[in-house]
């Protein structure tokens, strides 16, 4: 009997419980329709900023490319005979070489382009560009291309 009575106790409590929950959302449906475009603008003028940066960052990311870093120590590695460390180029060693702190250069040329060329090779002659592919992977040579880019003066 008292056991019943606490269930049916504790029902009402809840069924009070919902009911007042279920008001109060409706009421505060208008209110909360009041502070959400109040919120939203906030929310969104603080999101372009906030993605700006990172959007730099998630260029990188959507194209997959390898950091920064590790892009250097690949170039250092494997570019640099040609290139030279600081991207003027190695004329004695590869004549055709081109200057990658030029900056009237890089408005010629299109990412595709110097993606292509590191995975396919250019040129012929003494110190032709070689081949990539295979050798690099595609965020590896999508980090270089970065990387060639970030030479620019
Ligand atoms: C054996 C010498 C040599 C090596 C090693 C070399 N390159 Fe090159 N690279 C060249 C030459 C020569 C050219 C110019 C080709 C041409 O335009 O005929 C060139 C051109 C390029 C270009 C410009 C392509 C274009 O479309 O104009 C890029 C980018 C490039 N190299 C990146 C790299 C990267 C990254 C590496 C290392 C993974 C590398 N190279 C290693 C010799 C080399």
């Amino acid at each position: 009997m008292e056991r019943r009575r606490y269930m049916a106790f504790l029902v009402l409590s809840i069924m009070m419980l919902a009911f007042t929950w279920a008001c109060g959302g409706g009421e505060t449906t208008p209110e909360g329709g009041n502070a959400s475009p109040a919120a939203t603008p906030a929310a969104s003028t603080t999101a372009p900023v906030a993605s700006t940066p990172a959007a730099g960052g998630d260029t990188n990311a959507a194209k997959a490319a390898i950091s920064k870093e590790d892009a250097q120590k690949l170039f250092l590695g494997r570019c640099k005979a040609c290139h030279s460390e600081d991207g003027k180029g190695n004329k004695a060693i590869a004549p055709e070489v081109p200057d990658f702190t030029s900056a009237p250069w890089h408005d010629k040329k299109q990412d595709k382009e110097l993606y292509d060329s590191i995975a396919n090779g250019k040129g012929s002659g003494k110190g032709t560009m070689p081949k990539w592919n295979g050798l690099l992977k595609p965020e590896e040579m999508q980090g270089l291309v970065e990387y060639v880019r970030s030479l620019k003066k």
